[in-house]
């Protein structure tokens, strides 16, 4: 039987943290063959529900969890763990500012990126959840300068999946016949969903999605809205914010990343930017992205059009406000 794998979440109590313990005890993310031991962080007001996800783990009898810690101390949770998914943060309350909420939670991704540094096992794969996601990655990125930037990842899968789901939809096709779409940039309400190099699988091989949907106006507006505001309307749907599909995007992502993508097939990964496509180096930016044994590279030739570099740059653009005011709540 292979070692157990230790895998980290922040925030474990929350509503995604709830929706992603039994997948990931599964073999959900890591595969059906690799043990792991979770370590489960929240804050004090949390601990009882935190014990609770615990209890129930343990009498779930998952064959391939091996131990659970569940704790309120950052250095406890963070210690020897191989994979971190950080889904522990502020949430916006109604009332509060972009800002307030930024200062909250680049507070809480720069101590524990210490204590990630200090303490987490030296090949640790971060994947960042809590938002603004792309910008705490940022922050957690330049506190923890020992931890290969690689490593620091943050989630856009779920927008990346929502985009598949949106095309199979009008296209009336399973969507696993959908793929290589591009979330690029934020995951903000600025993101953009490209279908340029998106394709569908029929029997007569592959096609491009803008040669099957006829309506192109729908793929540059509609589509690209319906992507963006998805978040929302399940949030105004079930009054809270989606968490099953966020569970599930960020085992994807982890599995992906560890297990490698499919040949053939990219995914969207927020990532360091390398200056590719044009991006400000140093920037969080999701990308597409193939991964093998561990790694992931950035997709390179890929033909950007106007409309594309537009909104891309758009998004860019936010990013780098975001860190300046980040920076500006962190000297404050
Ligand atoms: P939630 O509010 O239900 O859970 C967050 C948990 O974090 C709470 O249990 C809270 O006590 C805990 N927490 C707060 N400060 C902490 C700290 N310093 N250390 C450890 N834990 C801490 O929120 P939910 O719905 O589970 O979402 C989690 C985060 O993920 C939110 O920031 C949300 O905006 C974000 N999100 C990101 C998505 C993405 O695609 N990137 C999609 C959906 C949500």
């Amino acid at each position: 039987e292979k070692d157990p794998i230790r895998v980290l979440i922040t925030g474990a109590a929350g509503n995604i943290g709830y929706a992603i313990v039994p997948m990931i005890a599964r073999g959900m993310m890591l595969g059906p063959d690799q043990p792991m031991i979770l370590h489960l962080l929240d804050i004090e007001p949390a601990s009882s529900s935190l014990e609770a996800v615990k209890m129930e783990l343990q009498d779930s009898a998952f064959p391939l969890l091996k131990g659970v810690i569940a704790t309120t101390d950052v250095v406890e949770a963070c210690k020897d763990v191989n994979i971190a998914i950080m889904m522990g943060g502020f949430p916006r309350i109604a009332g509060m500012e972009r800002k307030d909420v930024m200062l909250k939670n680049v507070v809480i991704y720069k101590a524990q990126a210490s204590a990630l540094e200090r303490y987490a096992s030296e090949d640790c794969k971060v994947l960042i959840v809590a938002n603004p996601a792309n910008t705490n990655a940022l922050i957690l990125k330049e506190f923890a300068p020992s931890i290969p930037e690689e490593n620091i990842t943050c989630l856009t899968r779920l927008d990346h999946n929502r985009a598949l789901a949106q095309l199979a939809d009008k296209l009336s096709v399973p969507v696993s016949s959908v793929k290589n779409v591009i979330v690029w940039g934020n995951h903000s309400s600025t993101q953009y969903p490209d279908t340029n190099h998106a394709t569908v699988s029929t029997k007569s091989g592959d096609r491009l999605v803008k040669e099957l949907v006829t309506d192109h106006n729908w793929l540059k507006k509609e589509f690209i809205t319906e992507v963006q505001q998805r978040g929302a309307a399940v949030l105004r749907a079930r009054k809270q914010s989606s968490a099953l599909s966020a569970a599930s995007a960020a085992c994807d992502h982890i599995r992906d990343w560890f297990l490698g993508t499919p040949k053939g097939t990219w995914v969207s990964m927020g990532v360091c930017s390398d200056g590719s496509y044009g991006i400000p180096p140093g920037l969080v930016y999701s990308f597409p992205v193939i991964c093998e044994k561990g790694s992931w590279k950035i997709v390179q030739g890929l033909n950007i059009d106007a409309f594309s570099r537009e909104k891309m740059d758009d998004s860019a653009r936010e990013l780098a406000e975001e860190k300046d005011l980040a920076y500006s709540c962190l000297n404050a």
